[in-house]
């Protein structure tokens, strides 16, 4: 709660070039539920540096994110968008439930293996601990809710058990956050290898629909996914591929899967895969006109990166004080 309002809070990276999974699983749900809720959305600036980024490029990807949430449909009057890099709390309470965390609870997380198998030469301790920074950042803003896909489950738990043990040592401190799945979408899976989940770090192209593609690339990659040999839009787990792609049509289009199944009888995979195609395109092409349209109005985006920076800060470091007080640092002197 903040300020008598339940609160959100949800994050994203800014690296690589995000995917249609981005915003299915997490960016569209941002948007249904900025009216609910007193909001926090952040990209996450520093979660990308636990893997080695060029520096102009992060900057330039981090202002496109940041960008982006405006373009999807978050007012960025009512909703805080800033950066994490802005609002120092972050890291100075992930340094504080870094003593409040185990070193057995974060060698379990499925991230962290997948992440130091992929970079074997960059194993630093940042990419170890990424999950308490991420509890911090939900902490400072007793969260109540945190719209994610299930990827992030496994923080999200230690998230609350962090916050749990830490209210048992000193009262009630943190507000414990429950995740936000959505209905459809939570988990798009690869067009090219259906039981892995779209990523953006894919090295094959057209195993993602990366947000900024043009249309006749969306089409080309969903004419292209791999199904399949047999003909029938049905959900079920023996058909990954199918299944997946009625994820992203109702998600798309928000339908139920009896809806999509029943509309598809007996037109097989072709009319399918071309209406999957033009589901996508009617949701990305408006974001991308808009994305266009934004990238221009640099006083605009400034204004809200200052002012939002502000009003993260000014949350976050209510927060913090309770903490540094209730683990014993000396008082500030005023
Ligand atoms: P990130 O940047 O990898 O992903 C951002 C959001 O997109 C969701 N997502 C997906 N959803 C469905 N299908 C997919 N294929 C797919 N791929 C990604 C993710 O679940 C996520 O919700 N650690 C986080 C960022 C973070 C954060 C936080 C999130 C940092 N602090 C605090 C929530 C709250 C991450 O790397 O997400």
């Amino acid at each position: 709660m903040i300020d008598g309002r339940k609160s959100l809070f949800s994050g994203m990276q800014a690296t690589g070039n995000l995917t249609l999974g981005n915003y299915l699983g997490a960016l569209k749900n941002f948007v249904t539920l900025q009216d609910e809720y007193e909001t926090f959305f952040c990209v996450v600036d520093e979660h990308s540096i636990t893997v080695r980024q060029d520096p102009a490029e992060l900057r330039k990807r981090a202002r496109n994110l940041l960008t982006l949430y405006i373009a999807a449909g978050l007012d960025p009057e009512k909703n805080c968008i800033y950066y994490q890099s802005h609002c120092s709390a972050h890291a100075e309470l992930a340094w504080i439930l870094n003593c409040y965390t185990y070193m057995g609870e974060l060698s379990r997380m499925t991230q962290f293996k997948d992440k130091s198998a992929k970079h074997a030469d960059n194993i630093n301790a940042g990419l170890f601990t990424y999950p308490v920074l991420m509890a911090a950042d939900i902490l400072l803003f007793q969260t109540d809710v945190v719209p994610v896909g299930i990827d992030q489950m496994q923080h999200l738990e230690l998230t609350r058990d962090i916050a749990i043990r830490f209210n048992n040592i000193y009262g009630d401190v943190f507000t414990v956050p429950e995740a936000y799945i959505g209905k459809a979408g939570a988990k798009i899976m690869s067009l090219q290898d259906p039981l892995h989940k779209m990523s953006k770090s894919d090295e094959n192209e057209n195993a993602s629909i990366y947000l900024m593609d043009p249309p006749d690339a969306i089409m080309r990659k969903c004419k292209r996914a791999v199904t399949d040999s047999d003909t029938e839009v049905r959900y079920g787990e023996d058909k990954p591929g199918v299944s997946n792609l009625i994820d992203i049509y109702r998600s798309c289009l928000s339908k139920s899967v009896e809806e999509v199944e029943k509309e598809f009888e007996g037109k097989g995979y072709g009319v399918f895969k071309e209406a999957v195609g033009e589901a996508v395109v009617s949701v990305l092409k408006p974001l991308q006109d808009e994305f266009a349209r934004l990238s221009k109005e640099k006083d605009y985006i400034d204004k809200y990166i200052k002012q939002n920076a502000e009003k993260a800060s000014y949350y976050a470091n209510k927060t913090l004080r309770k903490v540094q007080k209730k683990v014993g640092f000396p008082e500030r002197i005023r």
